[in-house]
């Protein structure tokens, strides 16, 4: 496993040094690629000792003669970890400016792209580098979050460079997936549904639609060709999914329909509203009594009519249950009510985990199958869950 890891100039690129370390402890061949920047605060020296490796530096100064070394090196990585990453690199990396040899690597190369921001906490905040990093995450490049507390100017807030152990459990994650998917087609209902009210009005809920770009991202990784019907999300899906836009259950189930032929697999992670107004007013709803009544009706299921429409060969189908406790025999129940070959049941009760959150915690139910992935990022849960649904295919 060959790893370009990038060092921009950040004081947290001493720590580069122990992460360096840590990679190759997992059996990682590790090159060091360093910005301008970084070399103000590490050398060359550092990391070729460590690493028994050249260490890049300038885009024109190629350690072997012959050899270009930032496209050897972009064909023969299969991640490329930019730690830490600067707002400066990130913004580059976001624009595709290959102003020095870590930028153009990145550019010249299709290896899965790692960063672990660290800088200011206002810099961190700013519009340029969420917008950057909003970019980069279209792009499946997976983000590290910096930890927050008190930085070396003094300031106080999220922009430490991460732990060490998540950059690494982070690059382990995307080097270790499989190519379980490649050639299949996989279609994935994500993010709420907006019922609505009247024309400004809704009925919605709190999901973010991140576990359904998350399944996205790392179905892409795996090799599949994927589609994405999601509702009303801000999430940034990656751009080489199709992305179809709704807002209702009912649109969500109509954009599916034509979707299912084809389909290798189905995977429900919207959270699709039950109930929807019965009669949305045209206009707005006007205050007036002290009481305002509201008559509901039933939503379609999404998946359970997906997989009554579906015809053979049949897709894997697989659902999501939201259970605050972990509802295994509810979950079990609505595996046989819905027609699923599978279903991921995400426990919301925890902090950290499940709605809104970066990190989830799933106990996969099928047939014979009982497993917990223990809590991972959501990238980290989508990869192990289609890791063991690829394996539901033909059975
Ligand atoms: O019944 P419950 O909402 O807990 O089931 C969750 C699973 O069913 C999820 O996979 C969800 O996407 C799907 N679902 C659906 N349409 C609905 C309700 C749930 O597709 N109306």
């Amino acid at each position: 496993m060959n790893v370009v890891l990038g060092v921009s100039g950040s004081i947290a690129a001493y720590r580069a040094a122990d992460l360096a370390r840590e990679l190759m402890r997992q059996g990682c061949t590790v090159r060091v690629c360093l910005t301008d920047a970084a070399q103000r605060f590490v050398t060359p020296v550092l990391f070729e000792s460590l690493t028994g490796q050249p260490c890049l530096q300038d885009a024109f100064d190629e350690p072997e003669r012959g050899r270009m070394a930032h496209i050897e090196w972009a064909k023969e990585a299969d991640a490329i970890v930019v730690a830490p990453a600067t707002a400066n690199t990130l913004a580059k990396l976001a624009h595709g400016l290959g102003e020095d040899m870590l930028t153009t690597l990145a550019i010249a190369s299709r290896a899965p792209l790692v960063v672990a921001p660290a800088m200011n906490p206002k810099m961190y905040a700013d519009e340029s580098t969420q917008a950057a990093l909003t970019v980069l995450r279209g792009r499946a490049a997976l983000v590290v979050e910096p930890a927050s507390g008190e930085v070396a100017c003094g300031d106080t807030g999220q922009g430490k460079l991460a732990p060490i152990e998540e950059i690494v459990s982070a690059t382990m994650t995307v080097l270790r997936r499989s190519r379980a998917l490649a050639g299949t087609r996989v279609l994935i209902t994500s993010g709420p549904t907006h019922e609505p009210l009247d024309d400004v009005r809704f009925v919605g809920n709190r999901s973010s639609g991140r576990m359904g770009a998350a399944l996205a991202r790392a179905a892409l990784l795996m090799g599949a060709d994927v589609t994405v019907v999601s509702g009303p999300a801000s999430v940034a899906y990656p751009l080489e999914a199709r992305v179809v836009r709704v807002r209702t259950a009912v649109e969500m189930l109509a954009a599916c329909l034509p979707l299912l032929a084809g389909a290798d697999y189905v995977v429900g992670a919207a959270a699709v509203a039950d109930y929807r107004p019965e009669s949305p007013v045209s206009g707005k709803i006007r205050r007036s009594g002290e009481t305002l009544d509201l008559r509901m009706v039933r939503n379609p299921d999404v998946l359970a009519s997906l997989s009554r429409a579906a015809t053979l060969p049949r897709p894997v189908f697989v659902g999501f249950a939201a259970e605050p406790d972990e509802g295994l025999e509810h979950a079990r129940r609505k595996l046989a009510e819905k027609g699923l070959d599978a279903i991921a049941v995400n426990d919301v009760s925890g902090l950290g985990v499940g709605f809104e959150a970066p990190d989830n915690a799933l106990t996969l139910l099928a047939p014979g199958v009982l497993e917990a992935s223990g809590r991972q990022t959501k990238l980290g849960c989508a990869l192990w869950l289609w890791e063991r649904v690829a394996g539901l295919r033909g059975r």
